[in-house]
């Protein structure tokens, strides 16, 4: 695998980049709750078919919130990021809320201040230094906004609480801010926005909606959301991991209790791997039949036994998402908005900056 790793740890007390996979042994523990996760979600319905169902029920609120606002500039991220989290709420707690609820307006708002929090300047200090764990240094606000705490059994109330805090954290700023780049990248590239929106017509015409299973015959708008996926980069520095015994890895050896810390931003602009790694083109993703490949570098949800356990879930959102509204809606980027800045916000998940769109029902509608 293509993978660069940088490997930091307090004995080698500097950065090495290398290339290849450390294999960790992440114990019998790790095991028991990732798979006891899965089964818990499978059971609660992340099955294929109700996941459909859910992700469609909760598009029909996205529409509501677009229609109200056809011909005015509408600033996306909250409508965003309140459907990402309410897909996930289905699941785990069988709700969802109204974009304008307090309640969980407040927890998204955490949800997104911990990711850039956790990914820090501060955050890396406490990671790297134990005995300033005390000091009230301001990450540890994060801490505030979780209020974790465990009797250290697996199966407490407690427990039960951080798991599905967990869940919840890692499937809404993800999803939502990928989409946000999505719509950003469309607007602004309104001839991939067409070319989606042919496809999409021609395929689902007759049909009443889009389903997970027509993506393989849409091999566009396929390029298009693993591009937006590629592009956005959402989890730049994927999930720190650590050695648990003594490795060895291409003529490096890496000492127990190393941290792991996988450079997804490498893999997805990696010279040599794409067509096109510094530019938005689905071209990345198509070969010259114009059919849908995916390059070995395509790894968003990392790699490896502890990669997104979410991935099948996250890719039908995007999908149905964005086939769904772009077969609804033309998005225009405002002509008063300046140029865009790609430039993404840093955090655990990247976010792009805040941008406003315009939205307009399309003459085919
Ligand atoms: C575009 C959306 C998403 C991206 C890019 C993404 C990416 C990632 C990445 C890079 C990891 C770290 C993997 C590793 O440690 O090696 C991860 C872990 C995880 N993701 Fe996602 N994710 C997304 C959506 C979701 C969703 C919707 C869920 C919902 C359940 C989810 C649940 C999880 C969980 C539970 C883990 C931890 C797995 C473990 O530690 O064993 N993710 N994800």
């Amino acid at each position: 695998l293509l993978y660069i790793l940088y490997i930091t740890s307090p004995q080698m007390c500097l950065s090495t980049p290398l290339v290849g996979v450390v294999m960790v042994d992440y114990g019998p523990s790790w095991r028991d709750h990732r798979r006891f996760a899965l089964m818990t979600l499978r059971n609660f319905g992340l099955g294929k078919n109700s996941m459909e169902e859910r992700i469609h029920g909760e598009i029909k609120h996205i529409i509501n919130t677009l229609e109200k606002n056809i011909g005015k500039i509408l600033s996306p991220q909250v409508m965003f990021h309140n459907a990402a989290s309410n897909i996930i709420c289905q699941v785990l707690f069988g709700t969802r809320y109204e974009y304008d609820d307090e309640f969980i307006r407040e927890i998204v708002r955490c949800v997104r201040e911990n990711s850039k929090l956790a990914n820090g300047p501060w955050a890396m200090l406490y990671d790297s230094f134990p005995m300033i764990h005390n000091l009230p240094l301001p990450f540890t606000k994060a801490f505030r906004n979780v209020e974790r705490g465990s009797d250290g059994s697996s199966f407490s109330e407690e427990q039960l609480i951080i798991y599905s805090l967990d869940l919840h954290f890692a499937g809404t700023d993800t999803t939502s801010n990928t989409l946000l780049t999505g719509f950003l990248y469309l607007m602004t590239n309104p001839h991939i926005q067409e070319r989606c929106q042919q496809e999409i017509d021609r395929v689902l015409v007759g049909k009443d909606r889009v389903g997970f299973d027509d993506r393989h015959n849409m091999p566009y708008m396929q390029a298009v959301t693993h591009e937006v996926q590629r592009i956005a980069n959402t989890v730049p520095l994927s999930v720190f991991h650590c050695t648990t015994k003594d490795t060895e890895l291409m003529g490096y050896s890496i000492p127990k209790g190393t941290i792991v810390i996988p450079n997804l931003t490498s893999v997805l602009n990696e010279e040599g791997q794409w067509k096109f790694p510094h530019e938005f083109n689905p071209e990345n993703f198509l070969n010259d039949q114009g059919e849908f490949v995916k390059p070995e570098a395509f790894m968003p949800f990392s790699a490896g036994p502890r990669m997104c356990l979410g991935e099948g879930l996250a890719r039908m959102e995007l999908f149905l998402i964005m086939v769904t509204l772009l077969r609804k809606f033309k998005f225009i980027w405002p002509e008063d908005a300046g140029e865009p800045d790609y430039t993404p916000v840093y955090g655990i998940t990247q976010t792009p900056k805040p941008y406003h769109m315009k939205v307009q029902l399309r003459a085919t509608q």
